[in-house]
Parts: structure tokens; C-alpha cells; sequence
């Protein structure tokens, strides 16, 4: 990777995405997405990137779990892919804020069925006392929705808008490469400085 005093960070960690998909066994779109609660304690879990819109990140959830009342909480990210196969890793910190009810109407409308379904049953991240509480809650829903299936209330999309972004790739000898890129004034204009691996 060449390094460019200002670049915008949008199209090349689009070409890093592009090419994992062509070499990830499965979800290159995977990132591991850590917030922060009021008390300061950090949590992490795995979420599917949606869409890139305006050069923020988005993914979808139950607005009701852990991490949408961490998000709710402190609005405080940090999102982190790895491709193994590439050996390559992209960081990011920012905000985080709901997309608009448009957007995860869109993203909703497009889901299949059984997707749709599974948002209404599940209340992610709460105690289940039985696999078979959850089945029945499908069941439930399946009847009540034979036709179309509004989108829940309590499910959404969230945008994380970086502040920070940073480009890892392998080298030799561990010497990697390793650009962080911080956002100028102007619109999708970023510094890029080098790092110590
Ligand atoms: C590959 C993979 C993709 C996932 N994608 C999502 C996702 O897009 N949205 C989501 O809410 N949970 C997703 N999950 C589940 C989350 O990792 C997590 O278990 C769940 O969201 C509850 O997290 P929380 O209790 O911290 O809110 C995914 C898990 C894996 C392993």
C-alpha cells in the first residue's frame, strides 16, 4: 500500500472488503464490534457490516440488547475486521447513533422470512429459560404474521461514524504495515501517518 499524506480511508477499505470476499471461507463482512458501558467496562461480540452509507458503518440489531443500551448509553464505539487470509486488519473508533426508521425499514424489508421472524422472537441478549420458549415464540409469530411482517420496534440498524481509522497489513519479520488516518476538516479528506508496527 502506498501511503498518500491525505487520502479517503472509504475506498480502500472498500478494496480490502472486495478482495476478502473473494478469499474469506465465509463473512468477510464479520467485525468484531466493542462498546463501552456508563461504568466503563468494555464488551465485544461479532456483527455482520450492512452497508457503508456516507462513509459511516452499518449493522443491525435488537435496539433492546446489551450493546444498543451500551450504544444508547455512551453513543461509543470501536470496530475491528480481521481477514486471516489476507492477514490484513482494519480498526475503527467513532460514534454510534440509530439510522434513520427508513433505512432499517429497507434493510428489513429485504431479509427473508425466517429472518424476519426471528427479529420479532428473540429478546436478544435476555435470560431464555428453554431452546423450546424460543421455538414457540416463532410459532407465535409465524401466526400472527402470515403475510407481511411490519418491522419490530425494538430492532434497527446503527451507524458507526469514524474518527479514527487504521490500516494493518502483514510485512516481513513482523515489520508490518500500519497507517492511521484521522479526518481533516474536509469531506472524505483524512490524514494518513505511518506507525510503528
Ligand atoms: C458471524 C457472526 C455474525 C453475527 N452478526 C450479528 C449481527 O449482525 N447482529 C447481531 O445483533 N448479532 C450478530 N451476531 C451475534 C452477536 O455476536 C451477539 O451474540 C449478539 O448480538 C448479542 O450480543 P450482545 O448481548 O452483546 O448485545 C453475530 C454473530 C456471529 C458469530
Amino acid at each position: 500500500m502506498e501511503l498518500e499524506a491525505i487520502i479517503d480511508p472509504i475506498p480502500l477499505f472498500k478494496k480490502w472488503l472486495s478482495e476478502a470476499e473473494k478469499t474469506e471461507p465465509r463473512d468477510p463482512n464479520a467485525m468484531q464490534l466493542a462498546t463501552v458501558a456508563k461504568n466503563g467496562m468494555p464488551s465485544v461480540r461479532t456483527v455482520l457490516l450492512k452497508d457503508i452509507i456516507n462513509g459511516n458503518f452499518v449493522f443491525y440489531t435488537n435496539y433492546e440488547s446489551r450493546k444498543s443500551n451500551e450504544i444508547l448509553d455512551t453513543s461509543k464505539g470501536a470496530i475491528c475486521f480481521y481477514w486471516k487470509s489476507l492477514n490484513r486488519q482494519v480498526r475503527l473508533v467513532g460514534s454510534i447513533k440509530k439510522v434513520s426508521d427508513e433505512i432499517s425499514d429497507n434493510y428489513y424489508k429485504s431479509r427473508s422470512r425466517g429472518s424476519r421472524i426471528g427479529a420479532w422472537s428473540s429478546k436478544q441478549s435476555r435470560e431464555l429459560d428453554s431452546r423450546n420458549t424460543l421455538m414457540e415464540e416463532v410459532k407465535a409469530f409465524e401466526a400472527k404474521y402470515p403475510n407481511n411482517i411490519p418491522r419490530p420496534n425494538f430492532w434497527g440498524g446503527f451507524a458507526l461514524t469514524p474518527i479514527e481509522f487504521e490500516f494493518w497489513e502483514d510485512g516481513d519479520f513482523r515489520l508490518h504495515n500500519r497507517f492511521i488516518l484521522k479526518p481533516t476538516e474536509k469531506k472524505n479528506q483524512w490524514t494518513a501517518k505511518r506507525y510503528y508496527p
